[in-house]
């Protein structure tokens, strides 16, 4: 039975390299107020190895999340038993670290006996700027992460459909590899940025993928495959040839997006009518290239562009709280049977085709 009340959940998230919690309040409203979001970055971790190690995040959540979760629980000044409700990402994500944040829920709502709410990580995602924002459905969310990139007509609270998605690499994927192959640390988005900023993005003729084509999914294996045949032309690189390679695949990314997001719109206003806003999320959405892209893409489509502060588009526990909340006061809690899902695709119509499944394992 829906209970649309003011509510206080705890919101936990362990699918990736951020051990994470927060408290969020949801008012009767519908309006949202963080109390606490405390995250810890792993990225000092894994940057030894160029990449996540799953094995190494899941011990350093069970190392964490405990005293995580318990800073969050005091810098928001609140008690277990006034929760309303503990909800955990299960899903999608690298398994290990699900398994440990959906435990610690579940033995916080079995102690306290509190509900429990598992949150599929992308709706997280995806509601976010309804607690920064009163932001009204139907909206277009852009997810572009290390894990996924997706264009989703966001309808209701689970009631998804994905319009766009990529065919293989995702965005922040292929920023992180380009970075990778050329030298530059982990993780390489914002370094693959910083070197584009001081070189020229026409030196090299980049393909743009997908470019025209009537769907909205994304391609981004081949341009970065034409990044390494270039780098490998040029051998040894200098620093010059490192900012102008990078310059040439973020314009190429930044021009693809921009037309794979017009064609989403475009399918967006013809199924569901005009959308309240283009939303960006997840740590691509960081970018403030891509970002002047998808502003101009929002203009062009009389629609407002909306993203969320930085903090709250790279992984967190307070948009794991808020769509707990969202979820709790339509009703939708879950049994403590619920079990950990290294897939979970958000729009459960969708089926997707074993090509369209991301290469990341777990993802
Ligand atoms: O959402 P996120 O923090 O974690 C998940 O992957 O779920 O996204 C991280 C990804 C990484 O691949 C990172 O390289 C990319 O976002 N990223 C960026 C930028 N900042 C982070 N990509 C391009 N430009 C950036 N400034
Ligand atoms: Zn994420």
């Amino acid at each position: 039975m829906a209970t649309d009340t003011a509510s206080l959940v705890l919101g936990i998230e362990t699918t990736c390299d951020e051990t994470a919690a927060a408290v969020v309040e949801r008012r009767s409203d519908g309006s949202g107020r963080i109390l606490s979001n405390i995250v810890h970055s792993q990225i000092e971790d894994h940057a030894p190895f160029g990449g996540v190690v799953p094995e190494i995040a899941a011990r350093a959540h069970v190392d964490l999340l405990d005293g995580i979760v318990a800073r969050a629980m005091q810098q928001a000044a609140v008690n277990f038993k006034n929760l309303s409700g503990v909800a955990a990402a299960a899903g999608p994500g690298l398994i290990g670290g699900v398994i440990v944040g959906l435990t610690t829920a579940k033995a916080i709502a079995l102690v306290h006996n509190t509900p429990l709410i598992a949150v599929n990580h992308l709706e997280a995602h995806a509601l976010t700027p309804r607690l920064t924002d009163a932001l009204a459905f139907p909206y277009c969310l852009f997810l572009a992460s290390g894990g996924h990139t997706q264009i989703v007509a966001v309808l209701g609270v689970g009631n998804y459909v994905r319009l766009g998605t990529t065919v293989d690499d995702a965005m922040g994927e292929a920023f992180d590899k380009v970075a990778k192959m050329l030298g530059l640390p982990y993780p390489g988005g914002p370094q693959v940025e910083r070197a584009a900023a001081s070189g020229d993005a026409e030196r090299f003729a980049f393909p743009r993928p997908m470019l025209g084509r009537p769907d909205a999914n994304f391609s981004l294996s081949g341009l970065k495959t034409a990044v390494r045949n270039e780098a490998s032309r040029l051998s040894p690189l200098e620093p010059q040839d490192i900012n102008d390679l990078c310059a040439g695949f973020q314009a190429a990314a930044l021009e693809s997006t921009a037309d794979r997001l017009h064609v989403g719109l475009r399918i967006f206003r013809e199924r569901f009518g005009a959308p309240h806003a283009l939303v960006a999320a997840g740590g691509v959405a960081a970018n403030q290239a891509i970002r002047g892209a998808l502003q101009q893409v929002a203009t062009a489509a009389g629609t407002q562009f909306m993203i969320p502060p930085p903090a709250l588009c790279t992984d967190n526990g307070a948009m794991i709280a808020w769509a707990g909340a969202e979820r709790l006061a339509l009703g939708l809690v879950d049994s403590l049977e619920f079990a950990p899902r290294a897939r979970w695709l958000l729009d459960a119509n969708v089926t997707t085709p074993a090509k369209f499944a991301n290469t990341r394992a777990g993802f």
